[in-house]
């Protein structure tokens, strides 16, 4: 299969690109580097460094590359900043969007993967949650996401399109290659093994009065290389489809909580890891987790990555042989002794009082966030 990568530099993208390749396919990446990186495109892939909103330019480069199917995981996905800029995310997941989708009608390429968000579903009433459980975002991220899913839909009704949209919470660990390197970073993992690092004092746990069993909130997370395998067997889906536009969870349908997650990491990294417990934040439910059965079911997906052990041992293995991320090798290694020496002291009175202490200021703007 010929296959346009769009957002295909980023995290999630480039590891399916490794995938697709891996798996034969010819592979085309087209990414503003906005957020992603060039150094993640692996080699056999082509990359083309254009906006999503250039409809001429995508039409050209479907017609040039002969594309076949595409996967869509170009995204602004930082919550915080939907909730203050919502035209932003508008612009880039909608209108944008909607040119990607207007290039593919033009060039008769029909066979679209979206890397949606469960973020669609805003607070469940039930977990795990079901595809056909009520949709009612909470923020412009995961509406502007459902927005594109409408959008889809109506193409597959209107101009064939076969169409497959993945909703998923956190996704986590790393390929040999490519690992996770957002600036900023909101994401628990990440988070906590930047502390492992030394790159920051502590992680933060909001809240550990929850009902759950250990009291902190309980997330969904799936290894990267699980949602690449998922990415391919949808786009493989879509060669066969009718038109339609169908939708997918991709969950654990267990889930870890926070605390679960910060214990695992001090086995993995052999690192202290300090926590600290502050005020719970608006709007976190206790658990987030998806059902993916229908994947498992009609796609024939099951995730074999996915367990804490393994998406942390990989994205520390990943961290340790790219120590910088991608590309910020100049700035790091300051910041890195500073963060290194402000460990060493947290850390040295942390070990007296114990490794988690209450706290009612927050010291460090860090989330523990869901996608
Ligand atoms: N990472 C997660 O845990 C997670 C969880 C749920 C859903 N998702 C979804 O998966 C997708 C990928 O997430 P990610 O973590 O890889 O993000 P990312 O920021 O690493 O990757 C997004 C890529 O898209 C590119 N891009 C963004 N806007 C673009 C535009 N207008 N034109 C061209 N390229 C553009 C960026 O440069 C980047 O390479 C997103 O759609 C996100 O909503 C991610």
């Amino acid at each position: 299969m010929r296959i346009l990568v769009v957002g295909g530099a980023g995290y999630v993208g480039s590891t399916s690109v490794e995938t697709f390749i891996e798996a034969g396919h010819t592979v085309t990446v087209y990414d503003n580097l906005s957020t992603g990186h060039r150094d993640s495109v692996v080699r056999g892939a082509r990359l083309v460094v254009g906006g999503m909103h250039d409809r001429a330019r995508l039409e050209r480069v479907m017609r040039e590359h002969r594309i076949e199917a595409v996967l869509h995981c170009a995204a602004k996905s930082l919550v915080s900043e939907s909730m203050t800029d919502p035209g932003l995310y508008y612009r880039h997941n909608v209108a944008a969007g909607i040119a990607l989708l207007e290039a593919m009608r033009a060039t008769r390429v029909t066979r679209i993967v979206f890397s949606s968000t469960a973020a669609v579903y805003g607070e469940p009433k039930r977990v795990p949650i079901a595809e056909a459980d009520r949709t009612q975002p909470i923020n412009p991220y995961g509406e502007s996401k459902l927005a594109f899913e409408g959008a889809m839909r109506w193409f597959a009704a209107a101009h064939g399109f076969r169409a497959i949209s993945l909703r998923y919470f956190n996704c986590a660990g790393a390929t040999e290659r490519n690992g996770e390197d957002h600036d900023p970073e909101t994401h628990l993992i990440p988070i906590v093994l930047r502390v492992a690092a030394g790159e920051q004092t502590h992680v933060q746990i909001f809240g550990q009065d929850y009902n759950t069993p250990d009291g902190t909130c309980i997330r969904d997370f799936i290894h990267v290389r699980d949602l690449a395998a998922a990415h391919l067997l949808a786009l493989e889906a879509t060669g066969e489809a009718d038109p339609s536009f169908e939708v997918y969870n991709l969950g654990s349908a267990a889930g870890f909580s926070v605390r679960e997650v910060i214990e695992a990491a001090r086995k993995v990294t052999g690192r202290a890891i300090p926590a600290r417990v502050v005020k719970r934040r608006a709007g976190d439910p206790p658990r987030l987790v998806a059902s993916s059965r229908r994947a498992r079911r009609d796609l024939g997906w099951s995730p074999r990555h996915s367990t804490l052990e393994q998406m942390l041992a990989d994205a520390w293995a990943w961290r340790l042989s790219h120590a910088a991320g991608y590309g910020r090798r100049k700035r790091r290694p300051a910041a890195r002794a500073a963060a290194e020496r402000e460990l060493e002291r947290v850390s040295a009175a942390d070990r007296e009082a114990d490794q988690e202490i209450e706290l009612d200021t927050v010291a460090i703007p860090v989330g523990v966030g869901s996608r």
